[in-house]
C-alpha cells in the first residue's frame, strides 16, 4: 500500500474496482465505486462489516447528488445550499445506479458532498458516486489521520491519499429526508439546530439502545460502535460547570489499585468543535497505551454536545459496568 496525493492513480484504481482510502474534513474514507457490486463488496471484506450496514455515496456536488436520488425534495436543496460540502448525509430513496450493496438492500441511499479539496478533486476526477465508509475496522475507532488508516486497514487498501488530520473528527450527521418528517438518524458535524434553522423541526431517532445487540434504523446507532480495544467506561459529572480554565477530563487508568493511581489523565478540549476534532486521536493513543481500563467523562448535556456524547457513549459502557467486576 502506498500513499499519495496522486488523485489521478486514485481515480484509475476506482475504475479499476478497487479500494482508495480518502480524507474528508469528517474522518478518513474508504471508497469504491457505488455502480460496481465488485467493488463495494471490497469494502465490506475490508473492514468485516456486517452487509445489513449501508454505506454513504459520496458525490461531488448537488448535481451529481441529484442523479443517484429518485425524488429531491425542496428541503433537501435548502440543506445542500447550507451545507455542502460538508457533514451532512441526506438519506433519499435511491436511483438504480447505485447498487444494492451500497445500501445493504434498503430503498433509500446517504448522499454526501465532503468538505475537503483531496475529496472533492478525487470525486470529481472519478466521475461518479463514491460509497464509503469510515476507514476503520468495522466497530473500531474511526481515522482521522492517513496513519490511522494504515493501522486499521494495512495492505487491504490499494491507495491511501493524505489529505492530513480531518477538521471536523467526528462523522457526519445522517438526515432521513426519504420519509414524511425529517429524521436525524446519527449526530454529527452539522447540529440540530442548524438543520432546524433552515426546514423547521425534525426528529430524532431515540437515543442508544439499551440492549446493546439490538440493531436499530440506522446501523451506525448500535449502541456500542466506534470502541479502542481497551475496556472504556463513560460518566456524568453532573454538577460541572464550564467555566474559564475549565477542561472536560477524558481519563485512562493505569494497571494496579486503579482508583487511587491515575495512569493518564489527558485533559480535553472544552469547546465541543475542539474536542470532536481530537477525540478518536486521542482515543487511539491513550488505546495504545497498554492500560487496564479507559475512563471517560462526559461533556455536558448541552446541545452543543450531543455529537461528541453520543460518540463517547458509543466508544464505552457504564462506569457501574466496570465497578461490579472490581
Ligand atoms: O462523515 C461520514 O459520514 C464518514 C465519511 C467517510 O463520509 N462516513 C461514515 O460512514 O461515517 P459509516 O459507514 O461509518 O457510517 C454511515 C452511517 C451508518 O450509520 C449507516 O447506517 C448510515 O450512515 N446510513 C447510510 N446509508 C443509510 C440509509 N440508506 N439509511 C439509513 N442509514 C444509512
Ligand atoms: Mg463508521
Amino acid at each position: 500500500m502506498t500513499s499519495s496525493t496522486d488523485v489521478r492513480s486514485a481515480a484509475e484504481l476506482l475504475r479499476e474496482g478497487r479500494l482508495v482510502a480518502f480524507p474528508t474534513e469528517t474522518v478518513y474514507g474508504l471508497g469504491a465505486d457505488a455502480t460496481s457490486a465488485l467493488a463495494v463488496a471490497k469494502i465490506f471484506t475490508a473492514k468485516g462489516r456486517p452487509a445489513t450496514n449501508p454505506l454513504i455515496a459520496h458525490v461531488a456536488d448537488v448535481n451529481a447528488a441529484k442523479r443517484y436520488a429518485t425524488t429531491w425534495p425542496a428541503a433537501a436543496d435548502r440543506l445542500a445550499a447550507v451545507f455542502w460540502p460538508g457533514p451532512l448525509t441526506i438519506v433519499l430513496p435511491k436511483a438504480p445506479a447505485i447498487v444494492d450493496a451500497v445500501t445493504a438492500g434498503r430503498d433509500t441511499v446517504g448522499l454526501r458532498v465532503p468538505n475537503h479539496p483531496l475529496a472533492l478533486e478525487l470525486l470529481r476526477a472519478f466521475g461518479g458516486p463514491v460509497a464509503a465508509p469510515s476507514a476503520n475496522r468495522s466497530n473500531h475507532v474511526s481515522p482521522t489521520t492517513a496513519a490511522h488508516v494504515r493501522d486499521e486497514l494495512g495492505d487491504s487498501v490499494d491507495l491511501v491519499l493524505d489529505g492530513g488530520p480531518c477538521e471536523v473528527g467526528i462523522e457526519s450527521t445522517v438526515l432521513d429526508l426519504s420519509t414524511d418528517t425529517p429524521t436525524i438518524l446519527r449526530p454529527g458535524g452539522v447540529s440540530r439546530a442548524q438543520i432546524e434553522a433552515v426546514i423547521g423541526r425534525v426528529s430524532v431517532f431515540g437515543h442508544p439502545s439499551v440492549d446493546e445487540n439490538v440493531a436499530a434504523a440506522s446501523p451506525g446507532q448500535l449502541a456500542v460502535h466506534y470502541a479502542p480495544s481497551t475496556p472504556a467506561y463513560r460518566f456524568e459529572t453532573p454538577l460541572r460547570k464550564l467555566v474559564p480554565g475549565d477542561n472536560i477530563g477524558l481519563m485512562a487508568v493505569g494497571t494496579g489499585d486503579a482508583l487511587k493511581k491515575w495512569g493518564e489523565i489527558v485533559a480535553m478540549p472544552k469547546i465541543s468543535a475542539v474536542y470532536a476534532r481530537h477525540f478518536y486521536a486521542v482515543l487511539r493513543e491513550i488505546d495504545a497505551m497498554n492500560v487496564a481500563a479507559i475512563f471517560i467523562e462526559l461533556p455536558p448535556d448541552l446541545p452543543e454536545w450531543v455529537a461528541v456524547r453520543d460518540r463517547i457513549t458509543r466508544a464505552t459502557r457504564l462506569l457501574g459496568a466496570w465497578y461490579a467486576n472490581v
